[in-house]
């Protein structure tokens, strides 16, 4: 097969798109963030882009706090509306039906309507070109109950979170495996079956 080659761009996918929450409950703010991600597991970090024009930016500055809350197919239309507008022209918690609950460890609020968000306080910001990478501790995990199953893990799957490739957002298709699945050893199947 050929290839082709591009100019250098930022064509990695899919990706997130989170919604990140910023400020306390009286003054808060949400946008969107598709750069973003793991830094490590232990202890647990996380990083978001987010360019110095964004009405955002200066709460993450001021405050060193923000919450990423995951995304659904429910939540698809709020995820892009809350990347489209920006805060300092119109309430978009108000605009998309999006309900804030105080979180645990931080002042930026929690989604309710998320299923799943991230706590975290900023460590560490480094500037990259057109964007400043906030590099954050999580502190702590909120769930909806309802992605629990009945020994207590938390089943994402049921969740139906959404990807962002290219500039298009796609649901999660099937489920392929499990991690490790690879080098898992075949069961046997018993003689005659
Ligand atoms: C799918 C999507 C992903 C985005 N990812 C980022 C990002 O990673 N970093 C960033 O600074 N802006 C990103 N944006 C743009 C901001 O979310 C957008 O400019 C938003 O209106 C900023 O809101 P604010 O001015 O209220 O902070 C993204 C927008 C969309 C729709």
């Amino acid at each position: 097969m050929a290839r082709l080659d591009f100019k250098a761009g930022t064509l990695l996918g899919p990706v997130p798109a989170v919604m990140v929450t910023v400020g306390d409950m009286e003054d808060s703010n949400v946008l969107t963030v598709a750069w973003c991600g793991i830094l490590s597991t232990d202890p647990a970090r996380a990083y978001i882009s987010v360019r110095p024009g964004r009405h955002s930016h200066k709460y993450l500055t001021e405050r060193g706090e923000f919450v990423i809350n995951l995304t659904t197919e429910q939540l698809a239309r709020a995820t892009d509306y809350v990347g489209v507008f920006t805060g300092a022209k119109v309430d978009k918690f108000e605009k998309c039906n999006l309900t804030r609950v105080p979180s645990k460890c931080v002042s930026a609020p929690t989604i309710a309507e998320s299923p799943l968000a991230l706590e975290c306080k900023v460590f560490q910001v480094m500037e990259s070109g057109t964007h400043n990478v906030f590099m954050a501790d999580i502190v702590s995990v909120s769930c909806d109950e309802s992605l629990l199953d009945e020994r207590g893990k938390i089943c994402l799957d049921r969740a139906h979170l959404i990807a962002y490739s290219h500039g298009e957002y796609f649901s999660l298709g099937k489920k392929l495996g499990n991690f490790g699945f690879s080098a898992a050893k075949k069961k046997k199947r018993p003689r005659g079956k």
